[in-house]
């Protein structure tokens, strides 16, 4: 057996005497919702018989990392040491999962049997998968490890080449692309030669953006005035929206066009979004960041946990995926029930949180909602949008989704010349700068150190702060509810919609104009609707 271990340990053949087994260790991460956590792989091999085992709560992908890390090791032209191996993960209470473990354990192996420098490779942080050739694959999550491996100092940051993108998002950490396992370890043995990547470095901290990326534009919209200009409220003061109209009077067009309109994104909200679509494997390699707000449109047939997230390793939902930006729920009453009242946790406190038996893990969820429906099953408003079919159709969204909801909006059908008019419509990008303009408003009100960024965001203590009412505005907000039969919920609504076409406007008093407008948004509480 020494001469086995002579072999395989040169450094310890050196002092000469019965080598004791060796141990490398290195850095990797696990992802925890959407944060990473630090990792530290320990490797121990050498003596007794042939075995390797994986330990430190490991799921079944990380424990089938000893047949990839084999044959990679040899496949890639070096030696895989023999005799027992442990492969320790820690912190042992920490749940592991997914395969993106095998390179640090691979490179472990390599620097405990002298192949490479044990010494550098400590001072790494490295995450990959491999294929039995030796190949690194992409894994999920490495902004979130890229964002740590800067907070814990590392030397340097070993990914695969593509998740290079994602990982050089962030600054201050210097990230290695790397290809194959050889690679890897020509990086840790500083041998590596310039490894050619394409990543397009943010300037300073201002997120690039494409022309057009969605492809549709608010001008291609004609006529609807009343709905857009009720968008553009929506967009302005980021309030949900509830659109209701017979087929093919264009829900579903302008719905698409929202995201057109708001806000560009900020760094920091761009990051929090890259970070829940990176955990949900939909980073495309060649994007190192979500840099538009996300549009998200689930069928009616989702299960709840499509909607929410979950499963056994719970990965974010449809709610999450749509984080800063656009969910669009269509056809809002084919959904189930059940899926309609999971909503209404991340509407109230924008994040939700997941219970399985692997943990509680919260996401975040913080976007705008707009649903779509025909007035009844069949399509049309059967005259007025009172037939007993059309209630019995609206009473499948329960109350308190459309409690959450601040902008009822009836999309009538075009009239032919209106659909066949020439005249192009308001560009999204004309309009996407007046809603700038009044978010800029709202932020300077609110202040930098609010969690309201938004006038829908705001409490009813806030609200009565920031909306105050004189004699008239009272006068006209009571005869609404009692002619409307509005609800208290329901003036809370009006008064931040209010707040929102002021700022529009750029006033900063909530005028008897605005708030008029604002109740004409209501239509869903009035009396004939059930
Ligand atoms: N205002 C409009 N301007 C231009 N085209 C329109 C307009 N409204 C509808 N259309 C055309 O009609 C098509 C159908 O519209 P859309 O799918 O948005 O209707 P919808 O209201 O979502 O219908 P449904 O209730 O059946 O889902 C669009 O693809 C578009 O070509
Ligand atoms: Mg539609």
């Amino acid at each position: 057996m020494p001469l086995v271990a002579a072999r395989l340990y040169p450094s310890r053949s050196r002092i000469g005497v019965e080598p004791m087994r060796q141990i490398a260790s290195t850095w990797s991460a696990a992802v925890v919702g959407v944060s990473a956590l630090p990792v530290e792989v320990e490797v121990d091999a050498g003596g007794g018989k042939e075995n390797f085992v994986v330990v430190g709560l490991a799921d079944t992908a990380v424990k089938e990392s000893r047949q990839r890390v084999k044959a990679a090791i040899w496949n890639s032209g070096y030696s895989c040491p023999e005799g027992f191996i442990t492969a320790s993960l820690a912190p042992a209470d920490l749940k592991k999962a997914g395969p993106c473990f095998d390179l640090p354990i691979a490179l472990g192996l390599l620097a405990c049997s002298g192949q490479i420098s044990k010494d550098n490779l400590a001072e790494w942080m490295v995450v990959g998968e491999l294929a039995l050739d030796g190949a690194v694959r992409s894994v999920r999550g490495v902004l979130a490890i890229s964002l740590l491996a800067r907070d814990r100092r590392v030397r340097g940051l070993i990914v695969p080449v593509l998740n290079a993108a994602e990982a050089s998002a962030v600054e201050g950490v210097k990230v290695v692309p790397v290809r194959d396992l050889r690679e890897a370890a020509e990086v840790i043995d500083g041998k590596a030669v310039d490894i050619p990547i394409v990543v397009k470095k943010l300037a300073n901290g201002q997120i690039p953006r494409a022309e057009n990326p969605l492809g549709v534009d608010f001008s291609e919209v004609k006529g609807q005035e009343a709905v857009k200009r009720a968008l553009e409220i929506a967009a302005a003061g980021n309030h949900n929206v509830l659109m209701i109209g017979p087929p093919g009077s264009g829900k579903s067009m302008l719905a698409k066009r929202l995201p057109g309109i708001l806000p560009q994104m900020t760094l920091e909200e761009s990051f929090e979004t890259t970070r829940i679509h990176s955990v949900a494997g939909l980073l495309r390699a060649e994007d190192s960041l979500v840099r538009e707000r996300p549009f998200r449109s689930p069928h009616h047939t989702i299960s709840d946990i499509g909607l929410i997230g979950g499963s056994a390793h719970p990965s974010p939902g449809e709610v999450s995926l749509a984080h800063h930006g656009v969910l669009f729920l269509d056809e809002l009453p084919e959904f189930k029930r059940s899926a309609l009242e999971v909503l209404r946790q991340p509407l109230e406190d924008g994040q939700v949180t997941i219970s399985r038996a692997s943990g509680t893990m919260t996401f975040p969820a913080r976007f705008m909602f707009i649903g779509a429906m025909n007035p009844s099953p069949r399509g049309n408003f059967e005259g007025r949008p009172n037939g007993q079919a059309s209630r019995r159709y609206l009473n499948k969204i329960s109350g308190p989704l459309l409690d959450r909801i601040d902008l009822h909006l009836e999309v009538p059908a075009m009239k032919h010349e209106e659909l066949l008019s020439e005249e192009p419509g308001e560009s999204s990008a004309v309009i996407q700068k007046r809603v700038e303009r009044a978010r800029e408003l709202q932020r300077k009100r609110f202040g930098p150190n609010s969690s309201t960024h938004a006038n829908a965001q705001m409490g009813p203590r806030e609200l009565r702060k920031r909306v105050p009412m004189d004699r008239e505005a009272k006068a006209l907000l009571s005869s609404a509810m009692t002619d409307l039969a509005l609800s208290a919920r329901a003036l809370d609504r009006i008064l931040k919609v209010g707040r929102t076409i002021a700022d529009l406007a750029e006033s900063e008093k909530v005028l008897l104009d605005h708030l008029a407008e604002a109740i004409q948004y209501r239509t869903l509480d009035r009396q004939i609707w059930g």
